[in-house]
């Protein structure tokens, strides 16, 4: 075994796992092109100050988990904690919208965040997600939420709750603030450092807070509906009607703020007591009508969702849903004996020319371990090159599936073979 490992945190997705990736990320890309999300890639690191300014001084995020780091030209530089205010980033950069336009993106990339690893809790995961920049319209919501919920069912994820919230605007934040520190204040003796911290910088982050004392606490914290402005009460009411329509089920929670400061209006969760223990969320977003012009952009309101990989992956193995994968090669190239090596290197080269999935015994092996080879493979056929057989110009054809065994014309394996694998 290698001294080496990969970094806590971290894991190798192996070549037994990488079809099931493969396919969970082409369900999800196929759903964007259904609903209109083009794909975009940004850098994996960015300026440190996108994220700071964007996520907030007083997330978790900014606060603990970043990987920052000084580059040679003096940059403080971050790998990429959350896809978001990159998209944004980008966005802006690039004039992907103007005014009074929706601009659509996707995204399936690896995000780097500090955290204590756990089952479902890694230093780099995997997200899939998507933003829709440029309407405040709350039928874009209940779209992002109508996507999320449709990928969540192709994929076959059992039993979920989409949790659901507002967290208002700028406008009706602060009244809502006052009222959290007024109800946290008296208690101030059994709240912990950070806690404390956060009652005085961003009262909102409290309700986040993972410590029990605190946590119990928040069950009587006043909820953020009666302190939303008419605007975000209205949206929140609308977001809710589409989604009846829609027939996607959801439960409200006063406690719900997630963990980034850009979010206004709609919050929202997706969680599963399914295979994820205390991670139960594998899916989160919400709207961010400020994002852009934190970022010095014009007004631009946006809102999206994103959800880990890794924890989608865990779910459905949790309950055993097995996903299709790669098909296994058609036809598996044997030559036996010296004599046959070169023109079974020849066919193998044609039959993957023509599309024909092709496996070939390498190494001069004997029949009896190239079929074997072949079984592993879970090729259907073995063609065997047997000297005698090429100087008829012949290839014996055995099926595998069923045992037994043709010669064909070997100037028609290639042509046969290709036209099955249509
Ligand atoms: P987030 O809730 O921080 O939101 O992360 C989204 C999802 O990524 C989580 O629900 C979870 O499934 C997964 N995830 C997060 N951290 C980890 C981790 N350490 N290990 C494994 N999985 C993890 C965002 O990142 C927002 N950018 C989502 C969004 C898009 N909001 C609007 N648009």
């Amino acid at each position: 075994m290698s001294r080496y490992h990969s970094p806590r945190g971290t894991r190798d997705i192996l070549p037994t796992e990488t079809p099931t990736w493969r396919w969970l990320e082409a369900k999800f890309r196929s759903l964007c092109s259904v609903y209109g999300y083009e794909e975009i890639r940004t850098p994996l690191f960015e300026h440190t100050e996108l994220f700071t300014r964007s996520s907030g001084e007083t997330s978790e995020i900014v606060s603990k988990q970043m990987y920052t780091f000084q580059d040679r030209g003096d940059e403080s530089l971050t790998l990429r904690p959350e896809g978001t205010a990159p998209i944004g980033r980008a966005y802006l950069e690039h004039g992907l919208g103007s005014p009074g336009q929706l601009t659509k993106l996707c995204y399936l990339a690896p995000n780097f965040r500090y955290e204590r690893p756990q089952a479902g809790r890694y230093r780099q995961h995997h997200q899939v997600g998507l933003e829709a920049l440029g309407s405040q319209d709350p039928a874009l919501d209940a779209e992002v939420l109508c996507l999320a919920d449709q990928l969540f069912q192709d994929l076959g994820i059992p039993a979920y709750e989409l949790v659901l919230n507002s967290v208002g605007c700028p406008q009706c934040r602060p009244a809502y603030r006052d009222a959290l520190r007024a109800y946290f204040e008296p208690h101030l003796s059994v709240l912990g450092e950070d806690d404390r911290r956060r009652l005085e910088v961003n009262p909102l982050r409290i309700l986040d807070s993972k410590d029990p004392e605190c946590v119990r606490l928040g069950d009587g914290a006043p909820g953020v509906v009666p302190y939303l402005c008419q605007e975000c009460a209205d949206h929140f009411s609308q977001v809710q009607g589409h989604l009846n329509r829609l027939g996607i089920a959801f439960i409200l929670d006063k406690r719900l703020v997630r963990g980034l400061d850009y979010y206004t209006k709609t919050a929202f969760e997706f969680r599963t007591a399914s295979g994820l223990g205390s991670q139960n969320s594998f899916g989160g977003g919400g709207r961010y009508d400020g994002l852009v012009e934190s970022l010095g952009g014009p007004p631009t309101p946006g809102v999206g969702f994103g959800s880990g990989i890794e924890r989608l992956l865990l779910v459905l193995e949790a309950v055993g849903v097995e996903p299709q994968t790669t098909p296994s090669p058609i036809a598996f190239v044997a030559p036996l004996g010296d004599g046959s090596r070169d023109r079974a290197v020849e066919l193998l080269a044609e039959l993957r020319r023509q599309g024909v999935a092709s496996e070939m015994g390498y190494g001069g092996r004997s029949l009896k371990s190239q079929m074997k080879q072949a079984d592993k493979s879970g090729a259907r056929y073995a063609l065997l090159l047997g000297e005698d057989e090429l100087a008829k110009g012949e290839v014996a054809v055995r099926d595998l599936k069923s045992s037994t065994q043709e010669s064909w014309p070997l100037n028609e394996v290639t042509r046969r073979l290709a036209s099955m694998s249509l």
